[in-house]
């Protein structure tokens, strides 16, 4: 997964810090880059959102009746925003305090300063209809610490809808196989600091931790970009199975 031989001098104890700052790099990555990343959502720099990801990830929401959300790892609240002013009742949580100032700066939602490992501890609780991730599961143990706690954000019948890059289309001309992946904010204008890796998953992997976790698939949209013809990401969407 790391690229390591077996027989590595590498020790289990230096293996889990590399793992450790890999995780932490994301965060330093997003607190660094709050800012021109607040900047990119306001003018609207990402087309794909504009062209297809931020309805898509809407109309799944909205795809069946739901009146309460989390949305984790929300960044400067956009989504929330938009779910609010849908109807919904929307708590934001995300580990920047940068991107929960910005988000709490609107009259829309209600927001948290949480990291991953909070929540994975338990410091966060609930029973919701929808818990949702927009292009926010980006790290390894950290999705995984996340997995291991949906089940017990979700009411009943709850839905767990993430939306990532589009495997195909994020593997690039690497092996189609999860692993650590360098990160870029090629194609972004915004002063923008060094990215951070983020770990790649197949397909397959996604399909399998909703399994793994108790999760009973029920959708999995491709939203194709109108202009590219190719599929702009991935959202896939489960209930737990009774
Ligand atoms: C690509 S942005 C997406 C933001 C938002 N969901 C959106 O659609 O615009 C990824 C978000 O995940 C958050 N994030 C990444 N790792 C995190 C962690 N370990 N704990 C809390 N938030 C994290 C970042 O702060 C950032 O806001």
């Amino acid at each position: 997964m790391l690229g390591l031989r077996e027989g590595s001098a590498l020790s289990v104890f230096n293996l889990e810090a590399l793992i450790d700052s890999r995780e932490q790099q994301i965060l330093l990555a997003w607190q660094q880059n709050a800012q021109p990343w607040i900047r990119a959502i306001e003018d609207g720099e990402i087309e794909s959102r504009l062209a297809v990801t931020n309805q898509a990830i809407i109309d799944a929401v909205l795809a069946e009746p739901t009146q309460t959300a989390v949305d984790i790892g929300c960044g400067e609240g956009w989504l929330v925003r938009s779910l609010t002013a849908h109807g919904l009742d929307v708590l934001g949580v995300d580990g920047v305090p940068q991107l929960i100032e910005k988000a709490q700066a609107s009259d829309l939602g209600r927001y948290r300063l949480l990291t991953y490992d909070a929540i994975s501890s338990g410091q966060l609780s609930g029973s919701f209809d929808a818990v949702i991730c927009n292009f926010s599961l980006l790290g390894d143990q950290s999705t995984l610490g996340l997995f291991a706690v949906f089940s017990t954000l979700l009411n009943a019948n709850g839905r767990l809808i993430i939306q990532t890059l589009h495997p195909l289309v994020a593997c690039g001309t690497a092996s189609y196989e999860d692993g650590w992946r360098p990160g870029s904010w090629i194609g972004f204008k915004g002063d923008f600091a060094e990215p951070a890796p983020w770990y790649f998953r197949t397909l397959a992997t996604w399909v399998a931790l909703f399994r793994l976790h108790g999760f009973q698939l029920t959708h999995l949209h491709e939203p194709i970009h109108p202009r590219l013809g190719r599929p702009a990401s991935v959202i896939l969407v489960g209930q737990l199975a009774q």
